[in-house]
């Protein structure tokens, strides 16, 4: 009988965007952020101990050679977390998304989430999050250590509306329960991106929009929280917008310049903001490093929405995502 550890672990959107490091190795950011935890987009992962002096990693029912470019972040952060527990055993990984991965979707937040956790529940036997709290790995320390892997990850552990501060600190702002956002994902394009946004990051200070953001960043994360703990849509949404455009012009006035939204990305936010403001519609565009646009409302009013946008972009798929709880954790025995 062998013992599978598996972790789910969400996605999240970013309200406030985290865009840039002050320190790439220890992935410390140059800004605090804030984000949504999502429900529908997840990595779901399975850790056991094997024998062996490598790791092995299985994606979407695929084996991965060791050398190919996601197997190399995967064993890079497994050898990371190995050093900080002192424990060198190999693990087996099985890793799936239930969305399209590498668009701007955040696939590496809940992929490198759901990595962390499952890894440490395999290697220190513990079949849920108390029992990793009992052996000194509460939520906000595992979180921390996902950030080795991936910044955003250390946001995807919390339900609802979490901070990261940029000294270190990850809080619950407010619980799934707090107030039901939607988060209705254009899928604009599933293609992977061909400069990562680990790569982008490090050129975010050769733009001459990053100090000037950079100045005003404290003031707008006031106003998202407070946006946020009064439940007004109409104050958030047009934060949300201003946020995400930003991160874009900053990604684009980069040297060199990166560009993440395409052609078809622009004409449909001419539409959509168009659409929006002619039927006062109460939905707001985000975006985050891909093409894909996330469009934010009220939950109830996510049908509606969809069916306005079914009528534009019909040859777009469009997952429909909401405000999540954060990890699951269990445990199953199996003879293969
Ligand atoms: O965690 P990384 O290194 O993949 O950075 C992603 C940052 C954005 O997703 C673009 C913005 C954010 O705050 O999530």
């Amino acid at each position: 009988m062998k013992k599978l550890y598996c972790a789910r672990v969400p996605s999240n959107i970013a309200f406030l965007k985290y865009w840039g490091k002050k320190n790439s190795q220890l992935q410390i950011p140059a800004n605090n952020s804030l984000s949504m935890t999502l429900s529908n987009s997840y990595t779901e992962t399975e850790a056991s101990t094997i024998d062996g002096n490598q790791h092995e990693l299985f994606y979407n029912k695929e084996r991965l050679e060791v050398n190919a470019p996601f197997a190399q972040k995967v064993s890079t952060h497994l050898n990371t977390l190995s050093q900080h527990l002192k424990i060198n055993s190999k693990l087996r990984i099985v890793t799936q998304n239930s969305f399209p991965s590498g668009c701007g979707i955040a696939s590496s937040a809940s992929g490198l989430g759901a990595l962390t956790l499952s890894a440490l529940s395999a290697w220190l036997d513990c079949r849920s999050i108390e029992d990793l709290e009992k052996k000194g790995f509460c939520l906000e320390k595992i979180a921390s250590l996902a950030r080795l892997g991936s910044g955003s990850a250390c946001r995807s552990f919390f339900s609802g509306f979490t901070l990261w501060e940029k000294e270190g600190k990850v809080t619950e702002l407010f619980n799934s329960k707090h107030w039901q956002l939607a988060d209705t994902i254009v899928l604009i394009s599933p293609e992977t991106k061909l400069i990562s946004s680990t790569e982008a990051h490090k050129l975010a200070w050769t733009s001459p929009l990053y100090s000037i953001r950079l100045a005003q960043i404290e003031e707008r994360e006031k106003k998202i929280k407070t946006a946020i703990s009064k439940k007004d849509l109409n104050q958030l949404g047009p934060l949300l917008e201003q946020e995400a455009l930003e991160m874009h012009s900053i990604i684009m006035t980069s040297c060199p310049s990166v560009q993440y939204l395409n052609q078809a990305s622009l004409d449909f936010l001419s539409w959509f903001i168009k659409e929006r403001n002619s039927r006062s519609l109460p939905a707001y565009f985000t975006i985050d490093a891909g093409p894909n646009i996330h469009i934010i409302s009220e939950k109830f009013f996510q049908k509606t929405l969809i069916a306005s946008l079914k009528k534009k972009c019909s040859n777009y798929a469009i997952i429909p995502d909401h405000t999540g709880e954060g990890v699951k954790l269990w445990q199953k025995d199996t003879t293969n």
